[in-house]
């Protein structure tokens, strides 16, 4: 059937899509080039078919969902991309979607921003059946991301984000709490703030929708894409420059912030679909890095007692695959007040105490986790201060004109004049 991509009330494209498999089969005309989702490749000036496919596949629940199968026959739905037909596509991290050439819609009227929608599809993803033959399938549910349940709800008018846990210890959802009071403390203002609420003994997290009927979220992945990577730049390097390509203010001093914030919190997963930007989807102008989100999976949240080290390391992303490493793409650490972090043990003590799924010997090592993680990144803050006053002090005193930019470790083994 034939459908325009919309961006809004922009037509991007007209698509013939198969709705039985969601496939995007031709591009048969394309309207406003620019008004394309970002990091989609075009080739001879029209978009790519494989790319929009990925793109617009990308936008159905993964696969991967947690329960997605139960949800899935309580919806009576053989595979996540036919849900996305049944909403247009439309989502509330964005503002694309498909109108049926034949007989079109005004955005208006059909976007989840502001129009009403059913709870069916979100009860189905968190495993309930809802009352009555007739399910309701228009819902931004269809198009949320992430492998943990989760289910966009009205609340007051306002849109929210309920997402739960993992087994065994259904961490997430407090550690998203523990992140937003971190934020407070070190006097960071993009982030999304999460609260806690319990259902039938499950605790999930909730966040309001940052987005609004005039912006989008574009993934750092997508970003990424929006260029050939060259061999010789990093990853780091690499999403930097297509930033600053783009025109995406502010993203470096973004990412300092985020670097350090997590290794405070040992995040293991903050891969390119985790952080973005956001961008006017009427005027395309860039508003700057997206507020932090998804900060749950951290705080050794699948580890057994035994595996959780103040002293050690964890795995990283997206640039690096320690944080030991990775942590020296954040620039100076001069800016953190360590005085604010002193009891933020005791704040997770608090925290954890209220969930029936961490014991006292787990609530113990994760305390002292975060207290390693806050000492080793004090510790490197420390090291970064002596290092820096070491070099002034030699080049007050030392002439050396062939690395006037190194300092530190790197400045002594560079430099024959030292010892
Ligand atoms: N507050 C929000 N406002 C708008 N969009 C959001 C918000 N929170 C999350 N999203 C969108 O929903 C997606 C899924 O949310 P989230 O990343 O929190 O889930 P997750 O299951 O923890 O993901 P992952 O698979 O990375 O663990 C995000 O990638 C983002 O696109
Ligand atoms: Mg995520």
């Amino acid at each position: 059937m034939l459908y325009t991509l919309m961006n809004k009330h922009t037509p991007v494209a007209e698509l013939n899509i198969d709705e039985d498999t969601g496939a995007i089969l031709r591009v048969a005309r394309v309207i406003h080039l620019e008004y394309l989702p970002v990091g989609i490749a075009i080739i001879k000036g029209l978009p790519n078919r494989k790319s929009l496919n990925d793109w617009w596949r990308g936008r159905s629940i993964p696969a991967s969902r947690s329960g997605i199968r139960e949800a899935l026959d309580i919806l009576n739905t053989a595979y996540t991309e036919q849900l996305l037909t049944k909403c247009y596509g439309l989502s509330l991290s964005d503002q694309y979607w498909i109108n049926p050439k034949e007989h079109p819609f005004k955005w208006e009227n059909i976007n989840f921003f502001n129009n009403p929608f059913s709870d069916d599809v979100g009860n189905a993803l968190f495993g309930q059946a809802s009352p009555g033959s007739e399910l309701d399938l228009l819902s931004p549910c269809n198009t949320s991301d992430g492998w943990l349940r989760k289910k966009w709800k009205i609340i007051d008018g306002k849109r929210y984000l309920l997402k739960s846990g993992s087994n065994p210890f259904h961490q997430e959802p407090l550690n998203e709490v523990l992140a937003t009071s971190l934020h407070r403390r070190l006097n960071h203002t993009a982030y999304v703030p999460y609260s806690l609420v319990w259902e039938n003994e499950i605790p999930y997290s909730v966040c309001e929708n940052f987005i609004t009927p005039e912006t989008e979220l574009v993934s750092a992945y997508s970003i990424y894409k929006s260029e050939k990577k060259l061999n010789h730049h990093s990853l780091y390097e690499h999403f930097l420059l297509c930033c600053e390509h783009l025109g995406i203010p502010g993203m470096k001093e973004f990412l300092n912030y985020l670097l350090a914030f997590d290794f405070l919190i040992a995040n293991t997963d903050r891969h390119f679909g985790n952080f973005g930007a956001v961008r006017n989807v009427d005027t395309l102008t860039w508003l700057g890095a997206a507020p932090i989100f998804d900060s749950g999976t951290s705080l050794w949240h699948d580890q057994l007692a035994r595996g959780i080290h103040p002293n050690g390391d964890v795995p990283s992303h997206p640039f690096k695959s320690a944080h030991a490493e990775q942590i020296a793409l954040a620039g100076s650490l001069d800016w953190i007040d360590f005085s604010a972090l002193r009891d933020i043990d005791e704040e997770l003590r608090i925290l954890l105490s209220a969930s029936p799924y961490i014991d006292e010997l787990r609530t113990d090592k994760l305390c002292n986790g975060l207290k390693g993680r806050v000492r080793q990144l004090e510790q490197l803050a420390l090291e970064q201060k002596h290092q820096v006053t070491v070099s002034h002090s030699k080049e007050t005193t030392e002439v050396h004109p062939e690395s006037p930019d190194k300092i530190g470790r790197n400045h002594h083994q560079n430099c024959n004049t030292c010892p």
